[in-house]
């Protein structure tokens, strides 16, 4: 188990909730930080660098008042950086890390041991996520301090690999930090987390269901409504394969199943034999994530929109319930003999 020690000092439980294009925003980051998780967020949820520094002031600001209003210390919070040459605000936004010392800079698509290293001169860390074992391991001969596997069924751009798969490769060849990511939505699940060898929990889809989330209420409340089969594994939204809500689909006048568009004549055949009346031909101006919404398998888990502080207790009180019962399974076993003798 390895934990940085700035996260071992001030997490009261170990999640990070993880950075969700036009879902998180300050608020959520700075009520999750308080109540002791690592909170992040997408530089590009601002539009500009100036927009983006100024939430990282805003951010810092509240924590410190925090910080000082209490005598506790908040938890590290997160930016995402997307490393990629179609992100032209790299640069700028990478020196603006720099001068305000964001503790945590998760990495997308590119582990660059520049990067790194820019990151690391200044005391933060970087973690970087990843789908395939390949990249982990680019990653990891990068010098990141965790990499974050993204296994199938998580919210956004999932992977395809299944967790004890992944994570037990990666243990093979990265002692660093190992978050694991995808479906997790319960203090249960981190606790499996953890014992399936990762050293904490990042969660997506968990988080868009809280008031302080940026996603609209309809959006919110779909989640609530859904279950594992009203998520579909499509790139025709995006271009790159993710996880999107069927009704979202259907109400832009995509196939739920596959995202292709429906055939309008199709559509309307359909709704004179009155068959298919929630079917909609395709909709102008339906987008991917602003109106064509991403969620991960784990929404069967998501019951309610609370807010941020009182999730974050109830995924402790669970996480603490999983633990007990845990070490009363393995007291069970401990002493058992096994194998031949
Ligand atoms: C709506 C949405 C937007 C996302 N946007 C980003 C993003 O901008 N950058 C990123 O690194 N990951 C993004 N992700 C992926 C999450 O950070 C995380 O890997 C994923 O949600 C974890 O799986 P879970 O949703 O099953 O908990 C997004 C996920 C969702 C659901």
């Amino acid at each position: 188990m390895s934990l940085p020690e700035s996260f071992r000092e001030t997490l009261n439980l170990p999640v990070i909730a993880s950075p969700m294009f036009l879902v998180s925003g300050p608020e959520l980051v700075i009520e999750a930080c308080k109540a002791g998780i690592v909170g992040t967020f997408p530089a590009l949820n601002q539009r500009t660098s100036e927009g983006f520094e100024s939430w990282l002031i805003e951010i810092q600001t509240a924590l410190q008042a925090y910080e000082e209003e209490t005598g506790r210390k908040a938890a590290p919070f997160g930016v995402n950086l997307i490393v990629h040459a179609s992100n032209p605000r790299l640069a700028a936004d990478l020196e603006i890390c720099k001068r305000h010392k964001v503790p945590l800079i998760i990495t997308s698509l590119g582990a660059v041991p520049d990067v790194v290293k820019q990151v690391h001169a200044y005391g933060g860390l970087v973690f970087h996520d990843v789908a395939t074992v390949r990249h982990a391991q680019k990653a990891a001969q990068a010098d990141v301090d965790g990499l974050i596997a993204v296994c199938a069924g998580a919210g956004g751009h999932a992977g395809v690999l299944n967790p004890f798969a992944f994570v037990s490769e990666i243990r093979q060849f990265f002692n660093g930090t190992l978050v694991l990511a995808g479906c997790l939505s319960t203090g249960r699940d981190v606790a499996t987390a953890q014992v399936m060898g990762a050293d904490m929990a990042y969660m997506g889809t968990r988080f868009i269901s809280t008031q302080e989330s940026q996603a609209v209420a309809e959006y919110k409340q779909m989640i609530v409504d859904s279950s594992a089969a009203d998520i579909a594994y499509t790139s025709e939204i995006s271009g790159i394969s993710a996880n999107f809500l069927k009704p979202s689909l259907s109400a832009a006048g995509l196939d739920p199943n596959t995202g292709k568009p429906l055939d309008a004549e199709v559509v309307t055949a359909k709704k004179e034999l009155n068959l298919g009346e929630e079917l909609t031909a395709p909709k102008e101006g339906a987008s991917a994530w602003k109106s064509i919404w991403s969620a991960g398998q784990g929404v069967g888990a998501v019951h309610s929109i609370p807010c941020v502080s009182e999730l974050i207790s109830q995924l402790h009180e669970e996480y603490v319930e999983a633990t007990v019962e845990y070490a009363q399974i393995s007291r069970e076993y401990m002493f058992k003999p096994v194998g031949r003798a």
